[in-house]
């Protein structure tokens, strides 16, 4: 930000440059991140921050690919890739019958944002599963790191059902990394015990080196107590886990996979955009591999609030409601 513009214009600016891709890339990662996107609670926007985390760090030019292992494939759509039913998909990836490679489609919102697609395939293979050899460690074992850094993939995505089933273990297992979306309402922590000891058994058994990486606090709605209280809770909690930015609830944010598109296509300029491209810069800054400090990305602005950015400052978008 230079000495001449208000917070609300720097933002703009920000948007619109990543809008017309000429926005600063970020730095790479220095090995690719698998990152799985987990919470067996439904609604708690697991999927959305999966594409708008993805499609963020796309538009600032890092490689990106998502798998969509959850049935009902929201993060295909939002991504607008095919996955209509014979699609090849992660369902195939999972039944190691495709590599990774050959199953990625290019989403057409960034130029190097991939997504491996869900199909309705995928529904019964959960209990497909159970009855094949390495049945936790399957994604593990067809997910190579050399293939996908050759690909020049910095960051892999794996986007949950909301179950604690064989796809999450799958994708626990296959992961360095879990990040756990928090809803800032009620029974907001209802369920996270029973996800911390599941994380810790997998730690145990299946996968030593996952980490709990990173919590995001997730429909945050400034006006009420009950947001803030949720949100200060989960900081007691986890600490630096927490992302400092935080989503805000936003309607444009609900509509934009609708039209097949991420909040940043949708509307860029929108808080919900602006606060993804926070959380994802934030994201890459904190590589845990190396002591992650998120002031090390090149334009990490230290005068923009840490809470929820840009709320309530005035946008042009007078959204929201619910
Ligand atoms: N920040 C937000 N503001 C408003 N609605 C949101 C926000 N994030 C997610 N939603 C909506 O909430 C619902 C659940 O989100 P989703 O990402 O699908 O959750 P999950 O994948 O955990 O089931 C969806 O309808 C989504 O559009
Ligand atoms: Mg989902």
């Amino acid at each position: 930000m230079s000495d001449h513009e208000t917070p609300i214009f720097a933002a703009a600016r920000q948007a619109s440059e990543v809008l017309r891709g000429d926005a600063p890339a970020l730095p790479r990662p220095t090995e690719t991140r698998i990152i799985t996107i987990a919470n067996q609670k439904g609604g708690v926007g697991k999927t959305t921050s999966t594409v708008n985390l993805a499609a963020a760090l796309a538009m600032r030019g890092l490689g990106v690919l998502v798998i969509d292992m959850d049935p009902q494939g929201n993060a295909s759509t939002a991504l607008a890739v095919d996955h209509r039913e014979g699609t090849p998909s992660s369902y195939e990836l999972l039944m190691w019958e495709q590599a990774a490679e050959d199953l990625m489609q290019k989403s057409p919102h960034a130029e190097r944002l991939f997504c491996i697609p869900a199909t309705i395939d995928l529904a019964g293979s959960e209990i497909e599963l159970v009855g094949l050899d390495y049945r936790e460690r399957r994604l593990a074992e067809v997910l190579d790191k050399d293939d996908l850094a050759s690909l020049g993939i910095d960051y892999v995505f794996i986007d949950c059902p909301p179950s604690l089933g064989l796809l999450t273990v799958n994708a626990m297992v296959a992961a360095h990394e879990v990040l756990i979306p928090i809803q800032c309402e009620y029974y907001a922590l209802e369920g996270v015990g029973q996800l911390l000891r599941n994380v810790e058994l997998i730690q145990q058994h299946l996968n030593p080196s996952l980490d709990i990486s990173t919590i995001m606090l997730t429909m945050y709605d400034g006006r009420t107590k009950l947001a803030e209280q949720v949100a200060g809770e989960v900081r007691n909690h986890f600490g630096d886990r927490v992302l400092k930015t935080v989503i805000p609830r936003s309607v444009k944010v609900s509509e934009a996979p609708g039209f097949g598109m991420t909040i940043l296509q949708y509307d860029a300029g929108s808080r919900g955009a602006l606060a993804y491209l926070d959380a994802a810069r934030e994201l890459n800054g904190r590589d845990p591999r190396f002591g992650g400090d998120e002031d090390q990305t090149p334009d990490a602005d230290p005068d923009r609030d840490a809470t929820v950015a840009s709320a309530g400052d005035g946008e042009s978008n007078v959204e929201d409601g619910r």
